[in-house]
């Protein structure tokens, strides 16, 4: 039998491969990435092929998702290597879309999802997630996956992909693949590369400085004193400047003031580092506070 292609850039061809294995029964596990693979990128491929009898990754830098002024020029673009990697992981099919062919010149059409999207990351950048919602519908009608996995590192785009599929009525599962770290805490994402020693030691502090906070709200400090403290503690150590520390209901993203046991929380922070932006997000231990 001859080999089947690894790299698939049209849609024509992505179909008629996925059609031989609607025909068969075999199940589809999808991974959506920017590319510039990482570490934390495989562990969500590891995590798809556990999942699944076939794995699909995409590689496609969305211009949608980025604003006026944002990095999309210089988004690290790594095809080769990433491709090489994916090989390795033993993926079925690396899709590689072009711009012009996922948005024609006359798209006029937006995909805006509400609730879990709005506030936080959206405060910031008001566009990011229309792209996100936008470019994730088109993949998905692309590659009809029964199962598409997003990791916790980008927790808001989490809650708002399960918020669009289940909204939008498409018969996919979504799961959630826990934040990968480096050695020191740093949780690892294609835009570390922008940093130099210096830029990397200050970024690794974000982790530490997070947790130290997500303990003392468990340990029953009012959340508005632990996350003031929390932007004082970043901005101390070099942090050029925090767009946000919020504590938030872990499902509804609803921004949280009260420390309560009742609710499942979470913290999550945004902030620049030597010109670069960094998010990261944890779990919040619920405090044992005492009934009276
Ligand atoms: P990208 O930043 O390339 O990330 C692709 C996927 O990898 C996302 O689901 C992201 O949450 C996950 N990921 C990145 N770093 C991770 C880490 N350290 N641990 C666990 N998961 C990690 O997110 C995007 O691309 C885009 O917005 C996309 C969904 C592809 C739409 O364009």
């Amino acid at each position: 039998m001859p080999q089947k292609r690894l790299i698939v850039r049209s849609q024509k061809a992505l179909r008629t491969r996925r059609k031989d294995w609607f025909c068969a029964g075999i199940t589809t596990a999808f991974v959506p990435t920017m590319g510039a693979l990482h570490e934390g990128h495989l562990t969500l491929v590891r995590l798809a092929k556990k999942k699944a009898d076939r794995v699909i990754v995409s590689i496609f830098v969305n211009p949608t998702q980025f604003a006026p002024g944002e990095d999309l020029d210089a988004y690290p673009r790594t095809e080769k290597e990433d491709v090489a990697m994916l090989k390795a992981e033993g993926v079925d099919i690396v899709y590689i879309p072009s711009p012009d062919a996922m948005y024609n010149a006359h798209h006029a059409t937006s995909v805006n999802v509400g609730g879990v999207a709005d506030g936080l990351e959206t405060d910031h950048r008001p566009t990011f997630f229309d792209g996100v919602a936008l470019v994730v519908t088109k993949l998905f009608h692309h590659v009809q996956p029964d199962i598409a996995i997003f990791g916790e590192k980008d927790y808001q785009q989490l809650a708002t992909i399960r918020r669009l599929v289940k909204d939008l009525d498409m018969p996919i599962k979504i799961i959630g693949a826990p934040i990968a770290r480096d050695d020191f805490g740093l949780a690892l994402s294609s835009r570390n590369k922008y940093f130099d020693e210096s830029g990397l030691t200050l970024a690794r502090q974000l982790n530490r400085i997070m947790r130290d906070c997500a303990k003392t709200i468990t340990h029953g400090s009012e959340i508005d004193i632990a996350t003031k403290a929390c932007v004082k503690a970043l901005i101390e150590a070099g942090f050029d400047s925090v767009d946000y520390v919020s504590v938030a209901d872990s499902k509804t993203l609803e921004i949280l003031t009260e420390n309560t046991a009742n609710k499942a929380m979470r913290l999550l922070i945004a902030a620049h580092c030597k010109g670069v932006r960094l998010i990261d997000n944890c779990a919040i231990v619920a405090p044992k506070i005492q009934a009276v």
